[in-house]
């Protein structure tokens, strides 16, 4: 059993987003979702992880700073790793734990750091305690879309149907060198933490939004279908239309929320507005906006249209809004 181990994971963004659970202990979704994984040079969650007899407890520092080990997710996670060990190594893995996590951007801002952060933190639990298999039913206790973070390119979480959630996993639908050349720019508009978390945005719209029943019964299920087709045939303006109207559906649940959950601000809808002129502009989509629940734009766009897309984007919006491309990345690996 290794004593330490240190992992890096990227973030992911859903293309067809992950809004409302059937089981909040489990974290287990009420539609499939499907992300694509950006690389992890500029923005990734790092964890070390140091398994040893000679500690007492378990312990965790985030971002540097030693937070309680009483999260019931962190609990389960390790709890299921050590389960999961157990029965694999025959005896009894209980030795304690000291984790290490940061993230190199903004947390809680609608990054999708809680993704690549609980993706890393049981990617490197399953190595130190060395667990195979499966982790995605583990890591998505941790943060339901983390799950997408643990492997490369285009990724889909099926809700599953079993309630004790043994069906609703990730899987990968196409590969990290599927669409070479297709880049996510991140404009982050605010780097503040969020006002309403996604966890308890997304329980407010189960209990009150009759449009979220609507999007989850009558709308991800045809649209997932097209998505893929959309992937698998590269047409670049049908995967933009999806993703468009997938954000905006997303968005609608958010403000039929009761109250109202509110993620996007002015800047943010004046890059939807900036995106429409442009796809105008050119005949067809040439760039799709995707926001999770936090001002900042994720962009979809193809390699030779980006020297464009970011020159328009320095001329027109403010200096803070600043562009980072992404390729579609790997999955999580060992850093060390
Ligand atoms: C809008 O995975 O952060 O980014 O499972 O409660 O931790 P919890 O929620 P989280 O929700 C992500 C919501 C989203 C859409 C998506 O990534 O699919």
């Amino acid at each position: 059993m290794a004593s330490i181990v240190t992992c890096i994971a990227p973030v992911n963004i859903a293309v067809i987003k992950y809004w409302g659970k059937r089981d909040e202990k489990l974290i287990l979704p009420l539609n499939d979702s499907l992300s694509a994984t950006l690389s992890t040079e500029q923005m990734h969650a790092k964890t070390t992880v140091m398994i040893s007899p000679n500690f007492t407890k378990d312990r965790i520092w985030l971002n540097g700073k030693e937070e309680s080990f009483e999260n019931p997710r962190l609990v389960a996670c390790l709890r299921e790793i050590r389960k999961r060990a157990t029965s694999k190594n025959g005896k009894n893995c209980e030795l304690k734990v000291h984790i290490c996590s940061e993230n190199n951007f903004p947390t809680a801002a609608g990054l999708a750091s809680s993704a690549a952060g609980y993706a890393c933190l049981v990617y490197t639990l399953g190595k130190a305690f060395g667990v195979e298999g499966d982790l995605t039913s583990i890591a998505r206790q941790g943060s339901g879309s983390a799950c997408r973070s643990l492997m490369g390119g285009f990724v889909r979480w099926m809700k599953g149907t079993q309630n004790d959630g043994s069906d609703s996993i990730a899987e990968q639908v196409f590969h990290e060198n599927h669409w070479a050349d297709m880049r996510v720019l991140i404009l982050v508009v605010s780097d503040s933490r969020k006002k309403v978390s996604s966890t308890s945005g997304m329980q407010l719209s189960v209990k009150t939004s009759d449009l979220l029943k609507h999007r989850v019964q009558n709308v991800v299920p045809q649209r997932t279908k097209e998505m893929i087709q959309a992937l698998e045939s590269k047409c670049f303006h049908t995967f933009a239309e999806l993703t468009m109207r997938d954000s905006s559906s997303f968005h609608a649940v958010c403000l039929d929320t009761y109250p109202p959950a509110v993620y996007m601000n002015d800047v943010s809808h004046s890059i939807v507005d900036f995106v429409h002129r442009y796809n105008k502009l050119k005949g067809s989509n040439k760039v799709a906006y995707t926001f999770d629940a936090g001002p900042n734009a994720c962009l979809f766009l193809l390699e030779e249209d980006v020297p464009e897309v970011v020159g328009l984007i320095k001329a027109v919006f403010p200096p803070h809004v600043e562009g980072k491309t992404f390729m579609r990345g790997l999955p999580v690996e060992n850093a060390v």
